[in-house]
């Protein structure tokens, strides 16, 4: 099939370069023409497994290609995915939706033939009417235009796999679909046919299903946090009871990390966004309970900030701090969010000299941090500091052999955000080891 992807973030590039792996001909299009450059030389312009080599493979066969032209992109092909970014409104628990109606009125009038349109961004509840009308307005094609929503459930770091072999399909459709629904089952026959559960449904269940599902896993990480502050004020060991608790089936230990929290460029947006809605439709009681999921994910940063201050003495002026970690999760560039970077962006504004390392998002976090220190290596991070904290669980920092890195330390002091260091080898090379809901 001939389709074209609209906006080429960490979602709709790897959406477009998956659909050239199935076997399609696409276009990806973003209004960025720096990105637009960088993606047809075959590269991702963010750190995603496995994207550049897709990238690389489908850019050389020629099925796929990008542009920064609607015309160029409303020509190419009678299907066409939307994924550009639904961001927070700042200062508002909103989702802003100006990119993805931008999109829509550019395209619209473009649209001479019949043609389907499949979001995939996140939206509120509603949205769905709001785009087909205003295609219905502006398009010469009118009501020849359908809308499906097409919810995207990938995870950075595990975008390709999980785009290819996704748990679900979950297609939404009006009442009456008689081209989209025929359409995107074709698109997306190898993924059906491989056994994919796919879920047809209208469009207000498939645009909850995003929400809804990220809301959900950002619950049950702050569930454990929650009981994470337990842990602390009774001397009970959060990982252990995490693992305790993940043997029911029914609770499951997968999503169920305990630590300093969640980040990035969808959980905290999802559930405020839906908390929003839910408020907007009259139902927010019902959600009120999203509420505290976010606020006791923002009391784990802040107790890990007092508890990088008591072990200062009550004092970070002047301190020396490393913080192992930038990205909002290991496997990624994106900062988006990063709990890392906050705590070490507060530690900053507390007084401590903060060196963050990573390995991969420094060039990003230079860029929004200017304030903060930077080293590349994890090891020269620590010369001289005060306290180090493991804020992000890159596996190669819990391969660091702790005993190396006291001599460079001014002080052996550790604090584990993310509870896959091996505390007992760190206190053995002579650490003050201490971990969040840990003894
Ligand atoms: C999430 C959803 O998982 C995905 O289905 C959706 O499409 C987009 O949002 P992503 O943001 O890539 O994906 O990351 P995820 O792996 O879910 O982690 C989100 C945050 O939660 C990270 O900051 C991570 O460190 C944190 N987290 C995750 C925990 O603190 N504990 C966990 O058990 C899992």
């Amino acid at each position: 099939m001939k389709l074209t992807v609209i906006g080429c973030g960490y979602l709709g590039a790897t959406h477009a370069a998956c659909m050239a792996e199935l076997g399609h001909e696409v276009l990806g299009m973003d209004s960025d023409i720096d990105k637009i450059h960088i993606l047809n030389s075959g590269k991702a312009p963010f750190h995603e497994r496995g994207l550049d080599d897709l990238l690389a493979k489908h850019t050389a066969s020629g099925r796929l290609t990008f542009t920064a032209s609607y015309a160029e992109a409303a020509a190419f092909a009678d299907l066409h995915f939307i994924g550009v970014g639904t961001p927070q409104q700042p200062g508002k628990h909103a989702y802003d939706l100006t990119h993805l109606f931008a999109a829509v009125r550019q395209l619209a009038p473009r649209l001479t033939d019949a043609a389907v349109i499949a979001v995939k961004s996140t939206v509120p509840v509603g949205t769905a009417p709001r785009v087909r009308d205003l295609l219905h307005a502006h398009a010469p094609a009118r009501d020849a235009v359908e809308v499906a929503w097409n919810p995207e459930f990938l995870r950075e770091s595990f975008a390709v796999e999980d785009t290819l072999r996704p748990d679900r399909l979950v297609l939404g459709f009006d009442t009456a679909h008689s081209r989209a629904e025929t359409m995107l089952r074709q698109c997306y026959s190898q993924i059906i046919d491989a056994g994919a559960p796919t879920i047809v449904t209208d469009w207000a269940t498939a645009e909850l299903a995003k929400s809804a599902a990220n809301a959900f896993l950002a619950t049950k990480i702050s569930f454990i946090n929650a009981i994470a502050e337990v842990c602390e004020a009774s001397g009970a060991d959060v990982g252990q009871l995490a693992d305790i608790l993940g043997h029911d089936v029914r609770i499951g230990r997968r999503g169920m990390r305990p630590g300093l929290g969640f980040g990035g460029g969808c959980l905290p947006k999802d559930l405020r966004g839906l908390l929003a809605r839910a408020g907007e439709l009259g139902a927010g009681q019902a959600l009120a309970l999203l509420g505290e999921v976010d606020t006791i994910n923002n009391r784990r940063r802040q107790r890990m900030i007092d508890l990088a201050r008591e072990q200062m003495g009550g004092d970070l002026s002047g301190k020396r701090i490393t913080v192992w970690g930038a990205a909002f999760k290991p496997g990624t560039d994106d900062i988006r969010d990063s709990p890392a970077l906050a705590v070490a962006q507060h530690l900053h504004e507390l007084g401590a000299t903060v060196t963050v390392t990573d390995p991969k998002a420094l060039d990003n976090a230079r860029k929004q941090h200017p304030e903060l220190d930077y080293a590349d290596d994890p090891v020269a991070a620590v010369q001289d500091t005060d306290l180090l904290l493991h804020l992000t669980e890159w596996p190669q920092y819990s391969r660091i052999d702790p005993a190396r890195l006291a001599a460079r330390a001014a002080n052996t002091a550790v604090i584990d955000g993310r509870g896959t260091l091996n505390a007992d080898a760190w206190r053995d090379a002579g650490w003050t080891f201490k971990a969040l809901g840990r003894p």
